[in-house]
């Protein structure tokens, strides 16, 4: 009965360190780029619609969230995980497997479009337009952001999905198997045995949950 309550405590807790990240996030978050000014230059003033490095210092963003480019043609977002490429504000040198460029596909100038980008990969990354000759992006049309772990990815967003889960290894010495040693009663043995084995199920079953709702 005892390891019996041991397994059930440890798979509530499984649950509890599943459902709620370690930072106290519990959703996934849309940012919408510069608020409501939108991801915007303009060309004849040389201004940014929007102060993009003081809007992203006041954001916190995690794994799963999107960026929301509300923007026009005239822009591009290029999304880098290389600081020398944000630096020099242009892709010429880029290399494909760190920069992405996001665009509506359209090739006339001033059409709206919104753009979301979801935010893939932990740590530091950088956004910039590169039109005009990286012009823009000199002007400010520039930001960097750093990705924290929140909730994770959620299942929709993997690419390519996460491995199967994998069921924690069954210690195949006697001596060496913890709480469950300590606590069986040699008369009982098979019995306990089989509790034990269905309280693994339970644990397994509650841990498959818990990733599905992540
Ligand atoms: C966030 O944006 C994505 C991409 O446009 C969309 O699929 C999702 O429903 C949005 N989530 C919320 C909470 O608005
Ligand atoms: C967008 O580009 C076109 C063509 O260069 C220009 O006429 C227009 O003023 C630009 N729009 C803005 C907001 O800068
Ligand atoms: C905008 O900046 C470019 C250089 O990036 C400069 O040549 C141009 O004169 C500037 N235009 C205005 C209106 O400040
Ligand atoms: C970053 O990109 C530059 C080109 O902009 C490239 O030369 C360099 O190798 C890249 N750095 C890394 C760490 O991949």
């Amino acid at each position: 009965m005892a390891a019996i309550a041991l397994y059930l405590a440890m798979a509530a807790m499984a649950l509890l360190i599943n459902g709620a990240a370690s930072d106290g996030t519990t959703r996934y978050t849309n940012h919408t780029v510069g608020d409501s000014a939108g991801w915007v230059f303009n060309s004849n003033t040389n201004k940014t619609s929007a102060d993009f490095t003081a809007w992203a210092a006041k954001q916190t963003f995690n794994l799963g969230d999107f960026l929301i480019f509300n923007t026009i043609t005239n822009e591009t977002v290029i999304q880098t995980y290389n600081k020398t490429t944000y630096d020099s504000c242009i892709t010429d040198d880029a290399l494909d497997s760190d920069t992405f460029q996001y665009d509506g596909g359209s090739n006339e100038f001033g059409q709206t479009l919104t753009i979301p980008v979801p935010l893939t990969i932990e740590g530091a990354q950088y956004y910039f337009s590169d039109a005009d000759d990286g012009e823009q992006c000199q002007h400010g049309m520039a930001f960097e952001i750093k990705v924290g772990h929140g909730l994770g990815l959620p299942l929709s967003l993997s690419q390519p999905p996460p491995p199967p889960y994998a069921p924690p290894p069954v210690p195949s010495d006697e001596g060496q198997s913890p709480p469950i040693s300590v606590v069986t009663n040699p008369s009982n043995n098979g019995g306990m045995r089989a509790g034990v084995g269905i309280c693994w199920l339970f644990l397994l079953l509650l841990v498959i949950l818990s990733f599905l709702q992540a």
